[in-house]
């Protein structure tokens, strides 16, 4: 068994990284400086996409991304309950409705035929999350959304460095959310990011982003500046520090080597498990290139998943459960009534579904660590 313990997922920090973040440190600017928009315009370069406006956290990304669209309070906004809260919470944030439409058995993305069953004439828009690093199906989200004159979010927290048909994920929605937590690819400590082609909107998440003001601190706090400026909007504050965007430039570098490492030890864990009659392998569409943000297994109904989560644990294996659905939130529950039985596939996946460790700075050794130790909690059960 193993000593230490090992985390589902964790950051990868090196001399070079953080010899950026120092320089920045000893500068001038600590925060809304150069290295904000330079981080900007590499993520965008990266992407091919026109825009991007970097904020304090993916969850700050996905609420100004919907704020940017103005929708009248009673409107609707299909989304999938299987994902991380912050995709649903961004709606309510907007004093909006969320309306969950059910996933897809292989992929556990967004069923496109379940998002036809719940438009109404309130629907003004779907957030669509490409889970566990696989693009949904963007063709036929985006058919949909141009047949009943929708906006599309696409939620890419789990998808930097995605591609679907050959193209890079943060192309496709009229607005995409990145998110640099820790344990997603690259990471700023927190932060997220906004991508979009439309330059109405992006002029609109500066202003959001910054308390609706109309100037940025290059024009507000130079020698010449006057001290005047407006409120255009009501915005928030999620300004990131150009320490963090430092570091984001620099991990930025490295996340195609990040996902290649991640997609070696996808392979091994494929290999060993895909012949486990217990065990349900991910599923990944041959048009994408997946970002492996985590390799989830489903266990059949021989094994008791709480059980194997908790004996998975006393191995020192850092497992996880990705998600709780979240209609099952006693806050959603309160608001909204939901009823668990409106979602079969989300409850059975649910109910089976366990995250093993996966990130880039794991050896070949820990992702054997993973193997034996599950191979052993199933032999437990028989
Ligand atoms: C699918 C999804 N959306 C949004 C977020 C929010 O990102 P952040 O933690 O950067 O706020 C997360 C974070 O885990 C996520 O998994």
């Amino acid at each position: 068994m193993r000593n230490k313990f090992l985390p589902y997922g964790r950051q990868s920090i090196d001399d070079d990284d953080i010899l950026e973040v120092d320089k920045v440190l000893k500068s001038d600017w600590l925060t809304t400086g150069p290295k904000v928009s330079e981080f900007e315009e590499k993520f965008c370069k990266y992407i091919g996409c026109k825009y991007g406006v970097v904020v304090n956290s993916g969850t700050s990304a996905l609420d100004i991304a919907v704020a940017s669209l103005g929708l009248k309070k009673s409107s609707e906004i299909i989304t999938t309950p299987f994902t991380f809260m912050a995709t649903s919470n961004c709606i309510l944030y907007n004093g909006l409705k969320p309306v969950f439409a059910d996933i897809k058995p292989d992929t556990y993305n967004i069923n496109p035929d379940e998002i036809k069953k719940k438009i109404t004439s309130k629907t003004k828009a779907i957030i669509y999350v490409d889970y566990a690093g696989q693009p949904c199906d963007i063709d036929e989200i985006r058919e949909i959304a141009k047949e009943k004159d929708l906006y599309l979010i696409e939620d890419a927290a789990h998808a930097c460095g995605a591609e679907y048909k050959g193209k890079k994920v943060g192309n496709f929605a009229d607005l995409t959310e990145f998110s640099f937590h820790p344990v997603k690819h690259i990471t700023t400590g927190e932060g997220g990011m906004v991508t979009t082609d439309n330059e109405k909107l992006y002029e609109k998440l500066k202003l959001l982003r910054n308390h609706g003001i109309d100037k940025d601190a290059t024009t507000r706090f130079g020698k010449d500046a006057s001290y005047a400026y407006d409120m255009k909007m009501l915005g928030r504050n999620y300004r990131i520090t150009d320490f963090q965007c430092a570091l984001g430039r620099s991990q930025l570098k490295k996340l195609d080597k990040f996902i290649k490492r991640r997609s070696e030890i996808v392979k091994i864990y494929d290999e060993e498990f895909e012949n486990i009659d217990e065990i349900t392998i991910p599923y990944a569409k041959t048009n994408i290139k997946h970002a492996w943000h985590i390799y989830t297994i489903l266990l059949n109904e021989k094994i008791n998943r709480d059980k194997f989560f908790n004996s998975m644990k006393t191995k020192n294996i850092g497992v996880n459960v990705h998600y709780i659905p979240i209609y099952k939130f006693s806050y959603y529950k309160e608001k909204f009534n939901f009823n668990d039985n409106d979602f079969p596939v989300t409850e059975d996946v649910f109910s089976r579904i366990i995250t093993l460790p996966l990130f880039q700075g794991m050896k070949d050794e820990d992702a054997y660590d993973v193997i034996n130790a599950v191979k052993d909690t199933i032999n437990e059960f028989s």
